[in-house]
């Protein structure tokens, strides 16, 4: 028998109780063969709901910039939302919304500004997202769609015939009107002509607003009216909020799914995805309402998704509608499912097999050459594509599903296709979904489920039994759900157990992912989310950390652990291994859902005689109700340290707790 270190138990918060329980034996077999597991397995699920797009991670800072809000977004919203005329020193002048000549079909309103008096300027103001954030010696793009307008628009012959330039003022401003930053431009000519410049904000201001103002008499006709912070997630244009970026970024995720969730399948036939719809010169794309109750501008649209996962080493993992809208549109639960016409379906079917030309086609290819004038003539290597969201397994969506799925593998059979099991962990539709998939041999089904802590704890056992043969799983939706629906410890710690399951059984479940992401806080439509944010902050919760932790200590092979001599059949422990080829380290990660502290026996058989200490990280804390949802720091953080090991030593495992043991095995 090796030596066996007592290593002191690490406790975060108030000293628990000490389980008197015989310890536990957790028994990880580092050197029997590991079996191959999904490296992908954590990763992330954006939806654009909470505004974690518009207003979120797309880093554009104007709201509404090209006057397409309408009451079909949000009741009493209107094109003219967010925005304000403003008329300064005696000016005098008006606006109106037209769509008598548009920039393009696909955003057909814009607003015509008419100087009667300029005083010190008739212009627009628009306050952003809650305030516009700007920090002081920081570069911001500002750049807008503009047209003089001579002739009878709106309001009849131009005071100007002469033509003469039109002054035009962009500037930052505190909310008390002081001056943070300025461009000055001429606008010239009756054709629209994009504008771009800069302004360096002087000051630091958390809700400054930015202002546009007309110099002369005369008239403008605005669209597009854009400004985003020089400082993009890796300086990309029409870029990313680079601190929400990252934070999704240092969760190392192995896949990105985009762009939902029921967002992806929408509110009405009328509102599904079309991710044609969301490429090319941001102005020619087709915004429309998002069914969480505002708009999608779809400036982050599917050229950005894949620019972030390749960013970010990610898969993209894009979900298309299977050919019907969400079940619960038009707020009626269950029972609004509606199919394309069945004679618009290969229409349908043909977007989707654009899609992949879109992002794997040769640059010369019809949709490959969208992709590179967007300045990627690379294929971006999409090779997972989902198809419908938790549907209702109606024959309708069964015959959609079908065609979607037929054409791909045929004409691709190289994508993988993820089809859909309903809403829930069992039922109807999860069982059908599974049938039906079954049935036509599609390679991976996506299964959601928001459920209790207690019933993660409850079902770890879910994947073990699963039958190989069939298909991979996508858990592409789950989180642990309080009554309450707040982050706790004892959600995350939940989920974290789920985690150890998973990677136990990575050779039948691909992916997961929990959802939702993000959510703008006082913006939040759906609770719990992984990270909250304003203006200017970031929120990571507990349950982010659970999620971060194992993003970043994922693994190639499974290594057999076993954990034995449980007080009782309820005792909240679970343990698994991995194997990370990359580093050469093996991973073991322990979850004590328990009240008490615990007394545990580890046993690392084979582990080298080279290796004698490991990394440790433990995540822990006394109160399970711990919680950070309020936008609080964390009142639970990781803390690592370095610890002797041998091939069977004593641990007190905290009450509450995560920990990870991170080791290194010969190469
Ligand atoms: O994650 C939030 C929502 O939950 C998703 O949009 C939907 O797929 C699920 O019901």
């Amino acid at each position: 028998m090796p030596d066996s270190p007592a290593l002191p138990a690490r406790v975060v918060g108030a000293a628990p109780d000490i389980a008197a329980s015989a310890p536990a034996t957790v028994l990880a077999e580092l050197s029997k063969p590991g079996k191959p597991i999904s490296r992908a397995l954590v990763g992330v699920f954006f939806e654009d709901i909470s505004y974690s797009a518009d207003g979120g991670l797309y880093a554009e800072l104007i709201q509404n910039r090209s006057f397409e809000y309408s009451s079909a977004d949000h009741l009493g919203w209107h094109a003219f939302t967010s925005w304000e005329l403003v008329k300064r020193g005696g000016g005098r002048g008006a606006v109106a919304i037209d769509r008598a000549l548009p920039l393009h079909p696909n955003n057909p309103h814009y607003a015509v500004v008419r100087a009667e008096e300029p005083g010190e300027g008739v212009g627009l103001l628009n306050t952003g997202w809650d305030g516009i954030p700007v920090r002081a010696g920081e570069i911001y793009d500002v750049s807008f769609f503009a047209r003089q307008c001579f002739m009878g628009e709106m309001w009849g012959p131009d005071s100007d015939p002469a033509g003469r330039p039109m002054p035009v003022i962009t500037r930052l401003e505190g909310p008390d009107g002081r001056l943070l930053g300025e461009a000055r431009f001429e606008i010239a000519g009756a054709d629209w002509h994009r504008i771009e410049g800069e302004i360096v904000a002087v000051a630091t201001e958390e809700a400054a607003r930015f202002v546009l103002l007309l110099g002369k008499q005369g008239g403008l006709a605005l669209d597009e009216i854009s400004l985003f912070p020089r400082k993009t997630f890796r300086g990309r244009k029409n870029g990313l909020r680079a601190d929400l970026a990252q934070t999704i970024a240092d969760l190392k995720p192995g896949f990105v799914r985009f762009p939902g969730g029921c967002v992806a399948h929408g509110n009405g036939l009328g509102n599904l995805y079309r991710w044609q719809d969301t490429v090319g010169p941001v102005e020619q794309r087709k915004g429309q309402p998002n069914l969480w109750g505002y708009h999608q501008s779809v400036g982050l649209g599917y050229f950005e998704y894949f620019q972030f996962c390749e960013d970010i080493g990610a898969l993209p993992l894009p979900v298309v509608a299977a050919g019907v809208c969400c079940q619960n549109s038009a707020h009626t639960p269950g029972r609004c499912q509606h199919g394309i016409p069945l004679a618009e379906m290969p229409a349908y079917v043909q977007e989707v097999l654009d899609l992949i030309e879109w992002a794997n086609g040769p640059a010369d290819s019809r949709w490959g050459a969208v992709r590179a004038a967007a300045g990627h003539p690379e294929p971006f290597g999409l090779k997972y594509l989902g198809v419908g969201n938790e549907d209702k397994i109606t024959p309708g969506f069964k015959e959609r599903f079908r065609m979607i799925f037929e054409a791909l593998r045929e004409k691709h059979p190289e994508i993988v296709v993820i089809g859909t099991s309903g809403p829930f962990a069992h039922g109807e539709d999860y069982d059908l979904g599974w049938a039906y998939a079954t049935e036509l041999g599609v390679p991976m089904i996506d299964e959601h489920y928001y459920v209790p802590p207690q019933w993660f704890w409850d079902n770890l056992g879910r994947y073990d039994a699963y039958d190989r043969a069939k298909a991979k799983v996508y858990l592409g939706e789950y989180a642990a759900h309080e009554p309450d629906r707040r982050n706790t410890l004892r959600s995350a710690l939940a989920e974290a157990a789920c985690l150890t399951s998973l990677e136990r059984n990575g050779d039948a479940v691909a992916f997961a992912s929990y959802a939702p992401l993000l959510a703008r806080r006082s913006h939040t439509r759906w609770a719990p989310d992984l990270v909250y944010f304003d203006n200017t902050r970031v929120y990571p919760t507990l349950n982010y950390e659970v999620q971060r932790l194992f993003g970043q200590n994922r693994g190639d092979l499974f290594l057999e652990t076993g954990v034995s001599g449980l007080g009782d059949a309820g005792e909240k422990l679970a343990a698994s291994t991995v194997h990370d080829l990359a580093s050469g380290d093996a991973v073991l990660k322990i979850v004590n859902g328990g009240a008490s502290s615990r007394p545990l026996r580890i046993r690392l058989a084979g582990l080298p005689a080279s290796s004698r200490s490991a990394a440790l990280v433990v995540f822990a804390g006394a109160d399970p109700d711990a919680c950070n949802q309020d936008g609080q720091a964390p009142a639970v953080r990781p803390e690592t340290s370095t610890v002797p090991i041998s091939e069977d030593f004593d641990f007190l495992l905290p009450a509450n707790s995560l920990v990870i043991f991170r080791l290194p095995l010969p190469r």
